[in-house]
C-alpha cells in the first residue's frame, strides 16, 4: 500500500509537533507533512523527532502560513506534484489571547484560527477528495463549545478568551458544514478537542506551558488523532470529539 499522506498545520509546536510524532512512530504507512509558517523552526522540530528515534513513517516539512494565500498556493503545488493528493488534513495551527484591544485581538485570532483553516481547506480539499478515504480534521478547543461555556465553572476565566472561544465556536461550525456538504463524496470531518495540554499557545514561559503543572502530554491528543484517522473514531463522524467522547456543541 502507498503511504498516506498527512499535512498537519502548525506542526513545529505542541500538538501539531506531538501529532507528526505519534503518525511517524506509528506506522511506515503514513508520510506525514509538517507545516509552519517557519522553515528554520520546522526543520528543528523533526530533526528533534528524528533524534529521538522510534520512526517508521516520514515526515516532511512544508512552508505554509495559514493566513496567507501565496503561502498555501505554493505548498498546494508542491504537495500536488509530489505527491499527487492528500489523504489527511488537520488543520491545527491556531494562535491563543493576543491582548486587551478587541479590535486586534478579534481580528488577529479570526485571521489565524478561523480564516487560516479556511483558505488552507478550500486550497487543499480537491486534493483530499482524490484520496480513497479523506479525513479532514480540526484541531478545536471544549473552549468553543456553547453549552459548556453557559455553564457554571469554578476556575478563573482567563482574560480575553472572548475571541479566542468564538473562534473555535465558529471552527465547530465550519466543520459541520463541511461534513454535511461532502460527506456524500466520502470526506469525514472531525471537530476534535485535543485536551489541556503543554504547549506555546498560552504563553512561551514555563508557567503558561503547564499552568500550575496541571497540563496533560500532547503526544496523548496525538494519539487520539490517529484512532481518529485509523477509523477507530467513524461512529462519532461529524461529530465534537475528544479523547473519551464526544462534547455537545
Ligand atoms: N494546548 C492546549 O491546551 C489546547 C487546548 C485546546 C485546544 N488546543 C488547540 O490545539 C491546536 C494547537 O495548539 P497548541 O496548543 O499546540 O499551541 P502552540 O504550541 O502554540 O502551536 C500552535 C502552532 O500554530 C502555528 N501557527 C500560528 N499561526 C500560524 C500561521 N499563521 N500559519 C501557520 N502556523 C501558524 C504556530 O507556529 P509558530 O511557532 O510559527 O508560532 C505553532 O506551530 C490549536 O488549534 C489550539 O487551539 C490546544
Amino acid at each position: 500500500m502507498s503511504s498516506r499522506i498527512v499535512l498537519i498545520t502548525g506542526a513545529n509546536s505542541g500538538v501539531g509537533y506531538a501529532t507528526s510524532q505519534v503518525l511517524a512512530q506509528a506506522s511506515k504507512d503514513f508520510h506525514v507533512l509538517m507545516a509552519g509558517r517557519s522553515l528554520e523552526k520546522l526543520k528543528t522540530a523533526k530533526a528533534d523527532i528524528e533524534a529521538a528515534g522510534g520512526l517508521k513513517g516520514q515526515l516532511t516539512t512544508l512552508e505554509l502560513d495559514v493566513t496567507r494565500e501565496a503561502s498555501i498556493e505554493k505548498a498546494l503545488r508542491q504537495v500536488e506534484t509530489e505527491f499527487g493528493q492528500l489523504d489527511v488534513l488537520i488543520n491545527n495551527a491556531a494562535v491563543g489571547n493576543i491582548d486587551n484591544n478587541p479590535r486586534t485581538r478579534f481580528e488577529a485570532v479570526f485571521q489565524t484560527n478561523i480564516l487560516g483553516p479556511v483558505l488552507v481547506t478550500e486550497a487543499f480539499r480537491p486534493l483530499l477528495l482524490k484520496s480513497q478515504n479523506p479525513y479532514s480534521i480540526y484541531v478545536s478547543s471544549g473552549a468553543g463549545s456553547i453549552s459548556k461555556t453557559a455553564k457554571p465553572t469554578n476556575y478563573p476565566e482567563p482574560p480575553n478568551a472572548d475571541a479566542y472561544r468564538s473562534s473555535k465556536a465558529s471552527l465547530n461550525m465550519l466543520a459541520v458544514y463541511e461534513y454535511k456538504t461532502y460527506k456524500d463524496k466520502g470526506l469525514k470531518v472531525f471537530p476534535f478537542c485535543p485536551g489541556f495540554v503543554v504547549s506555546k499557545l498560552r504563553g512561551e514561559n514555563e508557567e503558561m506551558m503547564n499552568p500550575g503543572g496541571l497540563a496533560g502530554d500532547p503526544r496523548v491528543s496525538g494519539e487520539s488523532i490517529l484512532s481518529i484517522i485509523q477509523g477507530e473514531r467513524d461512529g462519532d463522524v461529524g461529530k465534537f470529539v475528544h479523547k473519551d467522547g464526544v462534547y455537545d456543541w
